[in-house]
């Protein structure tokens, strides 16, 4: 059995399979009417979702199977205090798989622990949202025709957008990618994606606040919301909401073949007015986001993988404990606390469930 918690579960080549096979169901989709005939999704939003539930949803519709559905923890038993653990345990007696969401970091890995059945992570917290890193993969694939070389802005909230940190962790992957990093200097990427990921890439990137000024230079822009549900503060968000806002004059100095995205929902960050310009992707990307979950549900419904190994020997095993109260190990009963040596940072042990350093 396998999962996908976060990006780098997938292989370059495993992606690039995952393109081959969403292009081949938007080629030929009567030859994929059947192919999860008798199987069950379960799809468990415990934040508020439109695309990502509707869009798994409408996929495994679309591959002959069904789907249960609980929207919201207030019409789950986690309302009555049920851990992700037995949740998970109980859902794999009901469904062939499961998608996830959750306002926990690390809550999907958590019920990957103990599901028997596949667990895809639909967005964790402000960590991680593997899925919506294969709808923007993608949706570059087919707009720029591959990835190798491209300038890529990624702007707005790069600190809680966990859109943003699976994306730049895959696009780590490729060669002679330039990332431009736009946001406030207060929603700056964490540390686990600079020093983790980005650093150890070797690829090049700036970290810079203002918009216009690296427009002109970016093959890519994928604007991001301010995420409001993650501040401690009202004040802070009203401050930052309106940092960015992109609209057609902005657009005049920029690539002609330019390609704007945009995970959605959006609030004010792109006018209205972009709309009609062809450089603007973000309704072909969440096109594009159906049938890369229509291919991973095919691939993680045949994979033939025992249990979720993630517990490894060599790593701190409740030695010490996470303080980072996103972390979903700050509020599952029986979880164990579980610190990794970072491989790109000798020396440094982050939390197997959100990638916080212990303090
Ligand atoms: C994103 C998310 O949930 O992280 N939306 C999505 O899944 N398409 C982006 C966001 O909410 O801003």
């Amino acid at each position: 059995m396998r999962n996908l918690i976060d990006i780098r579960d997938l292989s370059v080549a495993e992606i690039a399979g995952l393109m081959d096979t969403a292009s081949d169901i938007i080629a030929r989709p009567a030859d994929y009417a059947d192919a999860a005939a008798r199987k069950k999704l379960a799809t468990l939003f415990f934040e508020p979702s439109t695309r990502t539930r509707l869009s798994f949803e409408a996929a495994m519709y679309e591959l002959g199977g069904s789907v249960l559905s609980v929207a919201g923890a207030e019409n789950s038993s986690a309302s009555k205090g049920e851990s992700v653990a037995d949740t998970a345990r109980m859902i794999s007696c009901y469904a062939d798989i499961i998608a996830m969401r959750h306002p926990k970091e690390g809550a999907p890995l958590a019920a990957a622990l103990h599901a028997s059945v596949p667990v895809i992570n639909a967005g964790d917290g402000g960590h991680n949202h593997p899925t919506q890193t294969l709808a923007d993969l993608f949706t570059i694939y087919r707009e720029k025709g591959g990835f190798d070389g491209l300038c890529v802005g990624i702007c707005g909230d790069l600190r809680y957008g966990r859109t943003c940190h699976s994306l730049i962790s895959a696009l780590c992957r490729y060669s002679g990618i330039r990332f431009v990093l736009i946001s406030p200097e207060e929603l700056r990427l964490p540390g686990y994606v600079v020093k983790g990921v980005l650093c150890p890439s070797g690829l090049g990137y700036e970290e810079v606040t203002d918009l216009e000024s690296a427009l002109p230079e970016l093959d890519v822009l994928y604007m991001t919301r301010i995420q409001r549900e993650r501040f401690a503060s009202p004040e802070t968000y009203e401050r930052l909401k309106d940092s960015y806002v992109l609209d057609e004059e902005k657009l005049a100095a920029a690539k002609k073949d330019l390609c704007v995205m945009h995970p959605l929902p959006r609030l004010g960050e792109i006018s209205t007015d972009v709309d009609g310009d062809p450089r603007a992707c973000y309704f072909r990307q969440a096109l594009n986001g159906k049938y890369m979950r229509m291919a991973l549900i095919l691939m993680l419904l045949s994979s033939r993988d025992t249990a979720e190994k993630r517990i490894l020997d060599s790593d701190l095993l409740n030695v010490c404990i996470c303080r980072n109260p996103r972390c979903i190990s700050s509020t599952e009963r029986g979880l164990p606390s579980v610190f990794r040596e970072a491989a790109t940072e000798p020396g440094s042990y982050r939390c197997l469930f959100c990638e916080h350093k212990p303090r």
